[in-house]
């Protein structure tokens, strides 16, 4: 192996990202004082949090009446009582506030008539514990929610001072013999050095790994490297086998359309024009949750009521809007659809298809984002020295089917979150720890055998097939011979990784490595997805298994764990109980636990 220098730098606290969920726990570190660098591979407003359209939910009330106890409800209910019940109390508890904070740090959101922050329906969201008619609760500025977060918290994190090393690659964590993390070794991109960031504390906002599938909405940088490392390290991965679709995903091209438009008041076609959600869910039709929503439009294609000349995708209609408010609060998807499906909003219907959008699973933590290592007999023991926020990790909030919106508010609740906890278990007097030189070197390693592959496959052909496979075997619809089928083929595709050729053995802005390094993240991510999903024997939030078509809490109301070890990409499974305490009791005005106590999901 070449032998490769690289240079140390020595912080508190390490965070590994910066979309919407990094920045927030950056800016949550540094306004403590906490010294503290954010690593990203991509200049932090283009994280993919800039591509949040609809909003960030959070029961304000400011358009009718509404209460975090109902938000908790819609998102227990949304999770198909998956969701860990303290993390889902935390998350609506918490979440007005995270987002007067938003608004105090500038973000620019829509206004009502009397100037309060504006609020629009969205799917899944309801009043009265599913009793009542669809709540505003979606707070937003335009159809563009994400892109105004971020640069408000990149601006806000820049003024408390903290670091941002922008364009380097995280390669791998370096963690201690006895499990501790102890930082994160990163290549630069633009001049080839190498960078060893030692911390107390290393924080994974590394966002999901959407980018596994064939058909996303997620941008290319969606490649799970946080999940990646997090395997490579020897922990576990939770919860993997659901994955989300959203219903409008623009057909062909795969970009999203905010379930927002919606909310203002849009529904779905098939090919007779039939308003067809009105059969499937009677009562919230298009604003049902978004896995019920994406089958019933599979649903509709498969019995041949698709629209378009091969009759394979939905028409998503806002014509019938009055054109100011298509331009007032749909701006940017009408930008979009003209763009990408060459449709003017004003006058014709978007071509659409569910398109994978989001991953529940990630890597396990409490709801301070603590990863946990769980062991037989203890479920939540903590990693030390480890956090994962936002879509990388898997707190557990979104269970087996996210809420659209609770993402957001994911990202901000529980990088804040995060924040807090760093404050109270951070010592700063302490030094900085050494980091562990036997897991630098195998870090190094890993990364010149991937410079220097000369197998038979290229990285693109080997990504392509991989995401062939994973959009064929691991789709909307699941059965026991798809799965079989993708576990086998996912399972062969991976030991690929070791037939690899990279014919550029440069390091400044290499992106054949580069692509290599995510690929090799990606892999993971995507065997966890088709190993859990094929022991998963029933149906539940986004995992609908056509041969296990009911849900089975006697047996599976559990989180599953796949483990890989070290840089093999063999995977086992084991299972942790889901958390069914509340953090607050009914009678301080908790949730009642008899509201949230499992029943059928019908919307
Ligand atoms: O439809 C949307 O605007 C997406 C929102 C989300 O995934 O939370």
């Amino acid at each position: 192996m070449a032998a490769y220098e690289y240079e140390t730098h020595e912080y508190d606290v390490v965070v590994v990202g910066a979309g919407g969920a990094g920045l927030r726990a950056t800016l949550g570190m540094a306004e403590q004082g906490l010294r503290t660098a954010c690593v990203t591979k991509v200049f932090p407003t283009r994280s993919h949090t800039v591509a949040a359209q609809g909003g960030i939910a959070a029961s304000l009330g400011n358009m009718g009446p509404d209460s975090w106890q109902w938000h908790m409800y819609d998102t227990v209910k949304g999770s198909d009582w998956l969701g860990d019940t303290d993390a889902m109390e935390y998350l609506a508890r918490e979440a007005p506030k995270a987002v007067y904070e938003l608004e105090h740090y500038g973000v620019p959101f829509s206004r009502t008539e009397e100037g309060k922050i504006y609020q629009r329906p969205f799917g899944g969201h309801t009043t009265e514990y599913g009793e009542g008619p669809p709540v505003q609760r979606t707070c937003a500025a335009a159809d563009r929610t994400g892109h105004a977060i971020l640069h408000t918290l990149y601006g806000q994190s820049l003024k408390q001072k903290a670091e941002f090393f922008i364009e380097y690659f995280a390669i791998d964590l370096i963690m201690s013999d006895d499990g501790v993390c102890q930082g994160v070794l990163c290549w630069k991109l633009d001049d080839g050095t190498l960078h060893l960031f030692s911390a107390k504390m290393t924080v994974l906002a590394t966002g999901g790994y959407g980018r596994a599938y064939f058909s996303a909405t997620s941008a290319h940088t969606c490649t799970g490297d946080g999940g990646g490392m997090v395997a490579r390290a020897g922990l576990p991965l939770q919860d993997m086998e659901f994955v989300q679709f959203h219903p409008t995903g623009i057909y062909g091209a795969g970009c999203l359309i905010t379930e927002g438009a919606r909310g203002e008041g849009g529904f779905l076609t098939n090919s007779e024009g039939e308003r067809f959600m009105e059969r499937y869910a009677p009562t919230y039709k298009d604003l049902a949750s978004r896995d019920v929503v994406s089958r019933c439009m599979t649903m509709e294609i498969r019995e041949g009521r698709g629209v378009g000349k091969d009759g394979d995708h939905i028409h998503l209609n806002l014509s019938h809007l009055p054109a100011e408010t298509l331009a007032l609060r749909l701006p940017g998807i009408s930008e979009s659809a003209r763009i990408f499906a060459g449709a003017d909003v004003t006058k014709e219907p978007i071509p659409v298809l569910p398109t994978v959008h989001y991953n529940m699973g990630g890597i396990p933590t409490n709801y301070w984002g603590e990863v946990l290592a769980p062991t037989a007999d203890d479920g939540d023991r903590v990693s030390p020295g480890l956090m994962a926020v936002g879509e990388a990790g898997c707190a557990s909030v979104h269970g087996a089917n996210r809420l659209g919106s609770n993402s957001l508010i994911d990202l901000v609740v529980f990088g804040r979150a995060a924040a807090i906890r760093a404050g109270e278990v951070i010592d700063r007097d302490a030094a900085v720890p050494s980091p562990n030189l036997r897991s630098v070197e195998a870090a190094l390693t890993r990364f010149d055998g991937l410079r220097h592959a000369s197998g038979q496959v290229g990285t693109a052909e080997l990504r392509l097939e991989m995401q062939k496979t994973m959009q064929d075997d691991a789709a909307v619809f699941r059965t026991s011979e798809t799965l079989a089928q993708g576990k086998d083929k996912m399972e062969d595709i991976a030991t690929k990784l070791s037939d690899l050729s990279v014919t550029d053995h440069s390091l400044i802005w290499n992106s054949d490595l580069m692509e290599t390094l995510e690929l090799a993240n990606l892999m993971p991510n995507a065997v966890a997805t088709v190993v859990a999903a094929e022991a998963r024997k029933e149906s539940r939030g986004a995992h609908a298994h056509e041969d296990f078509p009911n849900r089975d809490d006697e047996n599976w109301r559990k989180h599953s764990l796949t483990w890989f070890k070290g840089d093999e990409q063999k995977a086992s499974l084991s299972y942790r109980g889901v958390h069914l305490n509340p953090l607050t009791s009914h009678n301080d005005g908790g949730i009642d636990l008899k509201k949230i106590a499992p029943k059928a999901r019908v919307y």
